[in-house]
């Protein structure tokens, strides 16, 4: 067999979602493995400045809720590049009440964050056929534990880790590997909103439920959907890659010593 190197050379990606931090840093490692990328979002001033960044990135204007949007992003991509190689849906709406999420907010997460994905890629497929080529999923730690106040978010990442699987399978006799990433706490946009841009006040709340007791880079999850998107991961598909400094290995006990607490506590 060949030993495939890790590399993009020549090949055209779609980035929904590229135009804030996460995104682009995703777009930055694609264009650092040899890719070209099509950066494809709604924040249209956000998407112009990262696509400005990049030698080998250029911004189409795309609401994944439409489907005549996805098809123009698509045939943009093919138009400009001549051929599509790797979709990774990473765009997403956080619009969450927990418990309290009425029909619209629900409708409007599971649209963005499940749906979008799912028919972006069903628009692809025929391209990526051609190319025999890779679609990488964000998915998140969210999809496996339950999170306070949190409902819509966490069923559509839920959501979206499943769907790779069904997607993985139909999609497999035209030779497209459809796989997930799933991050951890990740620097990004809301962190540097929520933490007013302190990242080491952030790494220290992140500290106690990731084993490398911080939050991840994005472009640590970056280089992870390169890999999955490239040929030297050419027999993985179907899968949910953990990038998340070892929060999913951890349990309820934490990194914390809990059976020698087990020792009879001395009468006083
Ligand atoms: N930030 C984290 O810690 C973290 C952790 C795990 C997983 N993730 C996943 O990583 C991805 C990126 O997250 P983020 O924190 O950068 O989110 P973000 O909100 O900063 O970025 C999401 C992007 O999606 C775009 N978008 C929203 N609706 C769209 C639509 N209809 N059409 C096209 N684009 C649309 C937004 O304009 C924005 O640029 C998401 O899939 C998220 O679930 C993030």
């Amino acid at each position: 067999m060949p030993n495939p190197p890790i590399t993009l050379a020549g090949k055209t990606a779609i980035v929904t979602g590229g135009a804030t931090l996460f995104g682009a840093s995703v777009v930055g490692e694609l264009i650092a493995a040899g890719a070209q990328v099509v950066v494809a979002d709604i924040d249209e001033d956000g998407g112009t400045a990262v696509a400005d960044r990049f030698d080998r990135a250029v911004f189409v204007h795309t609401d994944i809720t439409s489907d005549e949007s996805i098809e123009q992003c698509v045939a943009g991509a093919v138009a400009r590049f001549g051929a599509l190689d790797i979709l990774v849906n990473l765009a997403c709406s956080y619009g969450d009440d927990g418990a309290d999420t009425d029909r619209a907010t629900w409708l409007r997460t599971l649209d963005v964050n499940l749906v979008g994905a799912a028919l972006f890629s069903g628009a692809a497929r025929p391209e990526l056929a051609r190319t025999r080529g890779a679609i990488v999923n964000l998915s998140s730690i969210s999809a496996k534990v339950a999170q306070t106040g949190r409902w819509t978010y966490p069923a559509s990442k839920a959501a979206i880790a499943q769907l790779t699987r069904s997607m993985a399978m139909d999609y497999a006799a035209d030779g497209i590997r459809v796989n997930a990433v799933s991050p951890g706490w990740t620097w990004s946009k809301i962190m540097d909103e929520l933490s007013g841009g302190d990242r080491a006040h952030t790494d220290s709340v992140a500290a106690p439920f990731h084993l490398l007791s911080r939050v991840g880079d994005p472009a640590e999850v970056g280089r992870v959907i390169a890999f999955l998107a490239s040929d030297a991961a050419s027999f993985v598909t179907g899968a949910e890659w953990a990038v998340d400094g070892g929060y999913s290995a951890l349990g309820p006990e934490r990194a914390e010593s809990a059976i020698p607490r087990l020792a009879p506590v001395p009468a006083s």
